[in-house]
């Protein structure tokens, strides 16, 4: 095996995708849903595509008490449910056994309170008896799938427990699920609380959405091509959309919903994560810190809402009963775990504005909701018009945009929308398509999306994780709208379910004479 730790960089170690070194993979909140649904599935394929370590262990710690294989046969249920998942595919028949028992092999169980600081000390040992990633002589990744709360407290007891200290070859790195505090001071204080405990280059804040090869392959498109970048800007671009729409309501997640929101769920994260890799300069490199100092410099240039404007420049919404892909679909009012009088919104759109050379009156409209009428993420970019004068006597009355879609999810792919001359005797112009399909070209393979970013952790490349800067711009842009929801007067438009959202939003459009593109 090549040695990774020889080569120079973390992106060098990325390009050329070896096995990973030496690690013990520790997931706190091992029997929750995250681990079942997302981890396991990464980690076999991880596996499948050989950049699991030679040496690799996993030390799943869950508050409940369970006998040392209960783990194992859980994950391979919850494993072959997702390979089930897949199209044409019987219920686990399409596991790869080898595969998957080199992720088992050297899987361990602790139960324990992670507000106790016993469980950390029976966790230190474990680390230092597992033989499978050299124990405690190799990497440890934690990887905290809990609940948002504990944070903290585990990375605090970590520290105590001396389980952060990192000596060479023997890293210690944390992975943090989202959401990352709930609000500007929260994540302030959490970066400040962490920090005590571990340098940045520890940490880990993950957002999936940069797992997803569509969001990566953003900076590939518009850098590694030539003829993109020098239109990239305010003197062709007219406006920017960036949808992400879902069909799924809040299901089980009511009383999470109750709390959050699709503001804070889906805004300074995901939705961030499109309008940066969008907007921001090249990076010298792909070098961690190049790339998210260039998306930190997108947020702090992006203009900061008044009161006022936060009130008008977003629209936020809640979905009524109705009907989505055929299927009835109560209010989100009647969902389990919601208050009849909930003001929580499901629906959010927005418009911003950057301050900058590039952007500068260049209009950036997001928008994110459930139970709307299609799944669809997307950014789309529309080029300015073209002068009509040639066409004056024509049959031509408007020149059909110039549309750039980067479609994210479902069907990923690039299309191309211009006008062309409808064969005939007369001049008319008709709008036609250019469109590249990853599914066409390259060979899928069913992934998470948590693949490279656990890979990435134990390589030691933060360049799709988020830096504590990059959190903090986040919601800093996104605070305002918060206070100005607090302090009342803005009200919550509804849209039924299955619909593409509240009216409100398209005249947040139509007040610049614009419109959404159809869902
Ligand atoms: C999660 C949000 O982070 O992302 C969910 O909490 C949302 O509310 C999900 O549905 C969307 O992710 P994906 O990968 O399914 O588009």
């Amino acid at each position: 095996m090549n040695d990774p730790g020889a080569l120079e960089t973390a992106s060098e170690r990325r390009a050329v995708a070896h096995p990973a070194g030496p690690c013990t993979l520790v997931i706190f909140g091992a029997t929750g849903d995250l681990t079942h649904r997302l981890l396991t599935p990464a980690l076999y394929n991880l596996s499948r595509w050989g950049l699991l370590p030679e040496d690799f262990a996993v030390i799943g710690v869950g508050r409940t008490e369970q006998e040392e294989g209960a783990l194992k046969a859980d994950l391979t249920a919850a494993l072959k449910r997702f390979t089930a998942s897949r199209p044409g595919q019987d219920a686990g028949s399409a596991v790869d056994g080898p595969a998957w028992e080199r992720v088992v092999a050297g899987m361990e169980y602790l139960a324990g309170d992670l507000e106790d600081a016993t469980t950390f000390q029976r966790l230190g040992e474990r680390i230092a008896a597992s033989r499978g990633g050299r124990g405690a002589r190799g990497g440890v990744l934690y990887y905290l799938a809990v609940a948002p709360a504990l944070f903290g407290p585990v990375i605090r007891r970590l520290g105590e427990a001396g389980l952060a200290r990192q000596d060479g070859e023997a890293w210690r790195r944390v992975i943090i699920e989202k959401p990352f505090g709930h609000d500007l001071a929260s994540a302030k204080a959490l970066n400040a609380e962490i920090r005590t405990v571990l340098d940045e280059d520890q940490i880990y804040r993950i957002d999936h959405f940069l797992g997803k090869e569509t969001v990566q392959n953003i900076m590939a498109f518009r850098f590694g091509n030539g003829f993109f970048e020098p239109i990239w800007n305010r003197d062709h671009v007219d406006h920017v959309q960036i949808t992400v729409a879902e069909t799924v309501g809040v299901e089980k997640r009511g009383r999470f919903y109750e709390t959050t929101g699709a503001l804070r769920d889906m805004v300074p994260n995901h939705l961030f994560q499109l309008f940066t890799l969008t907007a921001m300069e090249p990076p010298a490199s792909f070098e961690a810190d190049a790339v998210r100092s260039r998306k930190q410099d997108v947020l702090t240039a992006t203009q900061t809402l008044s009161p006022e404007d936060a009130a008008t420049r977003v629209v936020r919404g809640q979905y009524g009963a109705g009907t989505v892909k055929g299927d009835a679909r109560r209010a989100y009012r009647q969902e389990p775990d919601v208050s009849p009088q909930s003001e929580a919104e499901t629906y959010v759109a927005m418009k911003l504005m950057i301050d900058n050379w590039r952007w500068a009156g260049v209009p950036f409209y997001l928008r994110t909701g459930k139970s709307l009428t299609v799944r669809d993420t997307e950014i789309a970019i529309q080029f300015k018009h073209a002068p009509l004068a040639l066409f004056r006597g024509t049959g031509v009355e408007r020149c059909p945009g110039n549309w750039l879609i980067i479609q994210i999810q479902p069907d990923e792919g690039i299309s191309l929308q211009f006008g062309a001359k409808r064969p005939g005797p007369e001049v008319t112009l008709e709008r036609v398509q250019m469109s590249f399909s990853y599914a066409d070209h390259f060979q899928l393979q069913p992934s998470t999306g948590y693949e490279t970013l656990i890979y990435d952790a134990m390589i030691g490349d933060q360049t799709l994780y988020q830096r504590a800067d990059n959190i903090e711009a986040g919601w800093r842009v996104v605070q305002p709208i918060l206070d100005a929801w607090k302090a009342g007067g803005v009200p919550l438009a509804s849209y039924p379910a299955g619909s593409a959202g509240p009216a409100e939003a398209d005249d947040l459009l139509a007040r610049d004479g614009r419109r959404w593109r159809a869902l």
